[in-house]
């Protein structure tokens, strides 16, 4: 009687162990920068995942989903060490991050070899829509080259014809300020210099822009994000050249996250972003109010990405029941993931894993005391255009 009570309760426990209530909870390691440069869009990534999962669902068949977060500090090696941690102690199911191109490159060896499922919520690195693309990885984000290119055509088209450039000195800048020039050389521009001040640690932009005025080309094209993109916009209004030399980048150079803090270097400048808050349909809508609900303000760029990651995440878990055990499986739900987001239809490059969407071109302007994107121009369904990923 006693053996068969104990028996019993065995099977009770043994059973509530396995029934969805006490089922294991699906970790998401957040590899992101939450100190250094780009603090605040790994902060920005963070606060729109969590949103996405409360809108989109926190638990599917029982399983609870729960980040574990890990600082980058958006440098390669801590973004390695970091990586290491979450898929080997931590074991986390799948991961999302990083920010930095630099981090990225470091870390994806690393991804592919674990085989972790991995879902790029900023860092545009090319080479992983490229040769580094990996069946384990895909991105709600970017390419650096599916935003910037298209801007080396339009400026031409717009009469610039001398271009300074100016970004960080590490692989973002880089390929940002390479793919730029390629589109602008091929239509016929000239870049008549070039600047690439360190990532960290640059606090004076004077002594670069001093160059840039010296040169006097009809335009001045960068690409800065996060803590230097506040710094070297404010430099730019404090310098006083906008009046002779129109200033244009990558558009998260005046980011809504951000533009507040810039002050009147802000206005007037051109930019090429995936995403504006003004879309206008009803994903976009209902994304701009939850954010204001929860965090009091407008979401930006960087939040689309963190939150369309969570979306991602929950559809595809929703496909396989919670079971991450098949990675495969699970990546393969990812991949087909389609939905009408706040970016219009979202939907993976199949070839690449990279997000196809579309680049808006807009000017910021002043209207009733407030800074905003005004679109001039919407190219439409832009993909990453290498063909060179084989996985
Ligand atoms: C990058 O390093 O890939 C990067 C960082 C910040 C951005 C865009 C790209 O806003």
């Amino acid at each position: 009687m006693k053996i068969a009570t104990k028996l019993g309760m065995a099977a009770v426990v043994a059973l509530g162990a396995m029934s969805p209530a006490h089922a294991a909870d699906i970790k998401v390691g957040m590899i992101l920068p939450y100190s250094g440069v780009y603090a605040g869009i790994g902060k920005e990534i963070t606060r729109a995942f969590e949103l996405g999962l409360e809108v989109f669902g926190s638990e599917v068949n029982g399983r609870k989903i729960v980040l574990v977060q890990a600082d980058t500090e958006g440098k390669p090696n801590s973004g390695l060490a970091k990586t290491k941690k979450l898929i080997h102690s931590d074991k986390v199911d799948v991961l999302v991050g990083p920010v930095s191109s630099g981090v990225l490159a470091a870390m994806r060896d690393t991804v592919h070899n674990a085989k972790v499922p991995f879902v790029i919520a900023n860092a545009g690195h090319d080479g992983i829509s490229g040769a580094k693309c990996s069946p384990w990885i895909v991105r709600t984000s970017f390419s650096n080259r599916q935003i910037v290119r298209p801007m080396g055509k339009w400026m031409y088209d717009k009469g610039y014809r001398n271009v300074y450039l100016m970004a960080p000195d590490y692989a973002a800048g880089h390929q940002m300020m390479n793919h730029f020039k390629d589109g602008f050389k091929q239509a016929g521009g000239k870049i008549v210099g070039e600047e690439y001040p360190p990532l960290q640690g640059t606090k004076d932009f004077g002594p670069y822009l001093a160059k840039v005025k010296a040169a006097k080309p009809d335009a001045l094209f960068v690409f800065f994000a996060g803590g230097p993109a506040i710094q070297f916009v404010k430099s730019f209004g404090a310098f006083g050249i906008g009046k002779d030399i129109p200033l244009a980048g990558a558009g998260w150079l005046t980011s809504p996250l951000y533009i507040k803090a810039q002050g009147e270097g802000a206005n007037n400048i051109i930019g090429s972003a995936n995403y504006v808050p003004s879309i206008d349909n009803p994903a976009n809508k209902k994304y701009q109010a939850a954010f204001k609900a929860k965090y009091g303000r407008g979401g930006s760029e960087f939040a689309v990405q963190g939150y369309d990651a969570a979306r991602v995440i929950v559809e595809a878990l929703k496909v396989v029941n919670g079971d991450t055990s098949d990675k495969k499986a699970f990546m393969d739900a990812v991949r087909k993931v389609t939905f009408d987001g706040p970016r219009g239809k979202f939907r993976f490059d199949q070839k690449n894993g990279n997000i196809i969407q579309n680049i808006y071109v807009y000017k910021n302007i002043k209207q009733g005391g407030a800074i905003t994107a005004s679109v001039y121009d919407v190219i439409k369904d832009v993909q990453d255009p290498s063909d060179s990923c084989k996985s």
